[in-house]
């Protein structure tokens, strides 16, 4: 109801992702929001333009098909120590099966735009499975592809082949867009953001977060943990943002430490066309939502934008004849600037 109402009234913040016209950039990120058929609806209800619904992984999909994780037969004695570091079936919200039927729902729930999620790393059969998720209705897929190259041997420009050629796999098989979730960790992601869009992807999702184990000196032990996000972690999607804006094709999503109303306007700003929420709605609710949208409108009035348009990619590099140098000069202005 609140949905429709800020529609009419707030034309002037509409934006396009994947190809979706939505009524403002703000959309829900992929979260435990998912799991249920009542807390999307209520992201839909607090006003969320789109919905990200939660992953399913490469390894329960290979699980639950082929009976293996990574190569490793899940039943064999020799696997048993790697397998056991994996969630048994038991533990994800919902089973492959599930998760189809779950898309299925949602679809017939929402009138948003709905967002299935896959997880995984490899260009393996069970990427197919995405085809089960767009025959169930998904409007997209994101794909989320985290994964830590540890091997001393594969080189970055190999690693980067094979996620491009992964997507182009993934764009072979589906009609709907495809985001591809990545990790900032490139040492040329400007390079990459060009390879996938040359590979077809629609979307890029800028950034994975690493939840980066912590180590417990008492019992000597990794102790994972999963923190909500702060605004401080925005800044190296800020620049990311502003790099790619106006050189790729794919529409640029910001994850990552959009928190407050104003983050959410730098990031446009720097260059997304939309803006995901995690961390926010888990700690304010799905209304909050309708404070960040409150906030960008008050600050667009304050500025006389009249559209979205005029505020994306304001304070990107697309001014800029050479990034580069202009990284350079804002890094060396920024340590002499210290004490003053
Ligand atoms: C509890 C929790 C569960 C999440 N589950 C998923 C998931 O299933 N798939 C995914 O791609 N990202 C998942 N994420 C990551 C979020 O989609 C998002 O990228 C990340 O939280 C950063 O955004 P934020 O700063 O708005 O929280 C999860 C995050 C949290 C906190």
């Amino acid at each position: 109801m609140a949905h429709d109402v800020h529609r009419d009234r707030r034309m002037e913040t509409r934006t396009s992702y994947l190809g979706f016209s939505l009524p403002h950039p703000f959309i829900a990120g992929a979260s435990p929001f998912g799991h249920r058929l009542d807390t999307v609806k209520k992201l839909e209800d607090a006003g969320c333009a789109a919905i990200v619904l939660h992953s399913l992984f490469e390894e329960q999909i290979t699980a639950a098909a082929a009976g293996h994780i990574h190569h490793r037969n899940i039943l064999e004695a020799e696997s048993a120590e790697v397998v056991a570091q994996f969630p048994d079936a038991t533990e994800y919200p919902m089973s492959p099966d599930d998760y189809v039927e779950h898309v299925y729902r949602v679809k017939r729930a929402v009138s948003i735009p709905v967002v299935g999620s896959l997880n995984g790393a490899s260009a393996e059969a069970w990427l197919k499975f995405a085809r089960v998720i767009e025959e169930a209705g998904a409007d997209a897929l994101e794909l989320n592809l985290y994964g830590l190259v540890t091997s001393f041997s594969a080189s970055s420009a190999a690693v980067e082949g094979q996620i491009a050629s992964l997507v182009r796999e993934l764009k072979a098989l589906l009609r709907i867009p495809v985001a591809v979730k990545l990790s900032p960790y490139f040492t040329a992601f400007a390079s990459l953001a060009r390879q996938l869009d040359a590979a077809g992807a629609d979307g890029l999702v800028l950034f994975n977060r690493f939840y980066q184990p912590d180590i417990d000196i008492k019992t000597m032990e990794l102790s994972p943990l999963v923190d909500l996000a702060t605004s401080t972690e925005l800044r190296l999607r800020l620049r990311w943002l502003a790099v790619l804006y106006g050189r790729v094709r794919p529409s640029l999503v910001v994850t990552g430490g959009v928190v407050t109303p104003d983050d959410g306007i730098k990031a446009i700003l720097a260059g997304a066309d939309a803006v995901q929420l995690v961390s926010g709605l888990l700690r304010h609710g799905p209304a909050h939502v309708q404070q960040m949208l409150a906030g960008l409108e008050r600050w667009m009035a304050w500025h006389k934008f009249e559209t979205l348009d005029d505020v994306r990619g304001r304070v990107s590099h697309a001014h800029h004849s050479d990034a580069e140098m202009a990284e350079r000069a804002g890094y060396i202005r920024t340590l002499q600037s210290w004490g003053r």
